[in-house]
């Protein structure tokens, strides 16, 4: 099995958290009531304005005298509707992890993912070990990564003509292991920010690979079931013990319902493993964060109900959506902007755009972002007056060769009203042919 790093050693739930925890996981629990004194979770209502729903609070003698509600803290690893929550919800998306262990994490699978990064990479066993990815790469996996100065090694795909992203082959995914030592390997099937897809054949083959050598193996999985080449979900989980003998006990999938259920910002996430070690060191460093929003656990365990039927149409409806936006982005930027290359979609909700082409030497997309979002204002009449906001690219590398890359390109996401989307191409154009003519 693959190793935790070294600062999982001397890490322990912290001293508020530790008592419940131990109790929590006691064989006889359901028969003793523990008075929970070790931790400031107050049992008084929440002020007035707080909060719609009523709860009845009772006197001494047993009388109701109140009726309003208490916002208490929950368990560090969530409350078990939340789990089922996700559980129910990622089973319609068509992966079972039924029987995996859970952490409903603090603040959306972001936070999964910092605490992922920082347990599976850095320093183990005395020695430095990286964290493996993709490049381009979700940026916050790098922004974590030097936090905790840790080290991404990624290896780059090439956007091509065509709009796809290369995906490195099998034998160069084993040497850059050699090459680079990593502890963990990171893939995102419906990736932000390529678009592309992992099919479950790709999965499986670097899932082997991971056995090999002795590596854990995380999905990140922000984008289940938003694929629109028809392929079925793929997914860690979906590799049986009897397929790849060794690949359980090394896998962790970082879930969330930001995007797939549109709820960014009811901060929803979840980490998933089959590593008991894993899940208790991921437990013991997110007690430091007490738990994941409350009220938030509570609005998701209304998904425990959530029919096959109603969740597919759902899922149908919004891979409808973001398909046929889109498409018609990339034919419009195409027709505005000759030469561009952009990234068509297989997946998730971005393309990335890039000018390497087109743009005169020494085209820094950063120095085009700033100007875009400082003083880029482009004149259609006198009451239309826009500018763009897009990201850039850089950020999404982790070595020198990507930063040159990501020089020449900007992520765009698909997040605007189509109406408001669909004006973007020609501003997208006649900003950066005014960026250009002015450098
Ligand atoms: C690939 C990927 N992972 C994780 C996240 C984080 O999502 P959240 O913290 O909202 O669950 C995002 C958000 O854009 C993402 O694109």
């Amino acid at each position: 099995m693959p190793l935790l790093s070294d600062y999982t050693k001397t890490l322990e739930p912290s001293a508020i958290r530790l008592a419940g925890k131990v109790f929590s996981e006691r064989f006889d629990k359901d028969s003793i009531r523990a008075y929970n004194v070790a931790i400031g979770n107050v049992s008084l209502p929440s002020f007035e304005v707080m909060g719609t729903e009523l709860i009845p609070i009772f006197d001494e003698e047993g009388n109701v005298i109140k009726e309003r509600r208490v916002v208490k803290y929950t368990d560090t690893s969530g409350t078990e509707e939340a789990k089922d929550a996700f559980r129910h919800i990622i089973g319609l998306n068509g992966v079972d992890v039924k029987d995996k262990y859970a952490i409903i994490t603090s603040t959306g699978s972001s936070s999964g993912m910092m605490y992922t990064e920082l347990l599976t990479g850095g320093m183990v066993n005395e020695i430095d070990r990286s964290i493996m990815g993709f490049a381009p790469l979700y940026a916050n996996y790098m922004q974590f990564a030097d936090m905790f100065k840790i080290k991404i090694a990624a290896i780059n795909r090439i956007l091509e003509q065509n709009g796809k992203f290369t995906m490195p082959s099998e034998q160069e995914i084993e040497r850059f292991i050699k090459e680079h030592n990593p502890n963990a390997l990171i893939l995102i099937p419906n990736d932000n920010p390529t678009g592309s897809h992992i099919t479950q054949e790709q999965i499986n083959q670097i899932a082997m690979t991971a056995v090999k050598y002795d590596i854990w193996l995380i999905e990140d999985a922000a984008y289940r079931g938003m694929c629109y080449t028809g392929h079925s979900v793929s997914s860690i989980w979906n590799i049986s013990e009897n397929q790849i003998p060794g690949i359980t006990g090394r896998r962790i999938s970082l879930e969330s319902f930001s995007k797939y259920l549109n709820y960014c910002g009811g901060r929803a996430g979840a980490m998933f493993t089959d590593s008991k070690e894993f899940y208790d060191a991921f437990y013991a460093a997110q007690t430091a964060l007490l738990c994941a929003s409350t009220e938030m656990q509570e609005e998701i365990a209304k998904l425990q109900n959530v029919s096959k039927s109603s969740f597919d149409a759902w899922l149908a409806n919004l891979n409808n959506y973001y398909k046929r936006m889109m498409e018609s982005f990339v034919t419009d930027i195409r027709k505005e902007l000759s030469g561009v290359i952009i990234s068509n979609p297989d997946a998730a909700l971005y393309s990335v755009v890039d000018v390497r082409k087109i743009a005169k030497p020494g085209f820094n997309a950063k120095d085009f972002v700033l100007y875009c979002a400082g003083k880029g204002a482009i004149v259609y009449n006198e009451n239309d007056i826009k500018t763009a906001l897009v990201a850039p690219m850089a950020g999404f590398y982790s070595n020198e060769e990507g930063k040159t890359l990501g020089k020449t390109q900007m992520r765009i996401a698909y997040v605007l009203w189509p109406e408001e989307m669909i004006k973007v191409p020609r501003l997208f154009a006649d900003l950066f042919k005014e960026f250009e003519a002015n450098r």
